[in-house]
């Protein structure tokens, strides 16, 4: 039987997003699209190099910071973490604010379930309830937990990877799904030395490239598509106007492939732009707080001023003059 691509697979988000990110003049695929389970892996990896200082600097942050952080929050939250991954750094965050549940939410189904799996082990006695799911989409959280004051857990600057005016309605809704009484830890990545910055999103041992072009194997696996994965190059830039690191992947001659039944060309040198990770300056990251329907509470950075941990509290809807 032959499959009808065209039919068939623009049934699910992802296909939908990749066809319309294809065919637009400038060719984008959303990024929270490389997080299949080897994206996932591949991002376990960057996370470990040494030209990627975002993970080691916040875990430092949040071991330093825990009883801050427990004072500021106070204890018996439900914990929400949006974009848990491995759920690496959660258990920091746990030890301090004896959490009432924890609820992970993460894209990558499979990776969500066995990371959720490890962290319950680990902490026997917590009700853990994944769920499994794009959370920049409306989501429920599980019915038992509703009306639970609740602590949401924003970490990584995964914050960054949205443009400003996007962060700014994620983190309203956020506010929104956890209640009046909420509090939120979020990690977010601060602007410095640009040859910094595009040493840590193009590694010496190329695995943020692999992470990059996993991407076009995903879309040759689940989209029935004939990319050929190695005519692409990976490139990171800093744009300074922006206050982004932008990844691309690069086309190193003309070409043409087809992804869920749709054909595409590329001239030699065009691009599809993968991912924005936004860097903000401290005042900046306070004021995405306040336009968002948050307020800033507390903020700690590390020695060197590379990555900024805050506590903020959910604003009152107030009257304002
Ligand atoms: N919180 C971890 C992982 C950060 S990587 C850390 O700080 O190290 C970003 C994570 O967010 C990945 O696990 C990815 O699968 C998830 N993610 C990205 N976009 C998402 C979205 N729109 N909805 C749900 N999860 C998303
Ligand atoms: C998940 N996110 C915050 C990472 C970042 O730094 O923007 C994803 C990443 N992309 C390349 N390296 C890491």
């Amino acid at each position: 039987m032959m499959l009808d691509l065209k039919s068939s697979t623009l049934s699910t988000p992802f296909a939908r997003d990749v066809v319309a990110g294809l065919s637009q003049p400038r060719k984008v695929i959303p990024a929270r699209y490389f997080y299949d389970r080897r994206g996932s892996e591949l991002f376990e990896e960057i996370t470990r190099l040494p030209e990627y200082y975002p993970t080691r600097t916040e875990i430092e942050l949040l071991e330093r910071h825990g009883g801050d952080i427990a004072r500021l929050t106070g204890k018996r939250r439900v914990v929400v973490e949006f974009g848990s991954g491995s759920s690496t750094k959660t258990p920091l965050l746990l030890a301090c604010v004896d959490p009432a549940a924890y609820v992970p939410i993460d894209i990558s189904a499979d990776f969500l379930r066995e990371s959720a799996a490890v962290l319950a082990a680990q902490h026997p006695g917590l009700e853990v309830l994944p769920v499994a799911g794009d959370f920049t989409r409306p989501l429920a959280l599980p019915r038992q937990l509703r009306d639970r004051p609740m602590l949401g857990f924003f970490p990584g600057s995964t914050i960054g990877n949205l443009d400003p005016a996007a962060a700014v309605d994620l983190l309203r809704a956020f506010r929104a799904t956890l209640g009046d009484e909420a509090r939120l830890v979020i990690g977010i990545d601060l602007r410095k030395n640009p040859r910094l910055l595009e040493a840590a999103y193009d590694d010496s041992a190329g695995i943020t490239a692999a992470f990059n072009l996993n991407l076009l194997d995903r879309l040759n696996r689940e989209l029935g598509g004939d990319v050929p994965v190695e005519a692409f190059e990976h490139r990171a830039t800093w744009n300074d106007a922006l206050g982004r690191i932008e990844m691309h992947l690069v086309a190193q001659r003309d070409l043409a492939f087809s992804v869920a039944g749709r054909r595409f060309t590329m001239a030699a040198g065009e691009t599809i732009h993968t991912e924005n990770s936004h860097k903000y300056a401290l005042e900046e990251a306070r004021l995405l707080a306040r336009t968002s329907g948050w307020t800033p509470l507390a903020a700690w950075t590390d020695a060197q001023a590379m990555f900024s941990l805050h506590v903020w509290g959910a604003a009152p809807e107030q009257l304002q003059p």
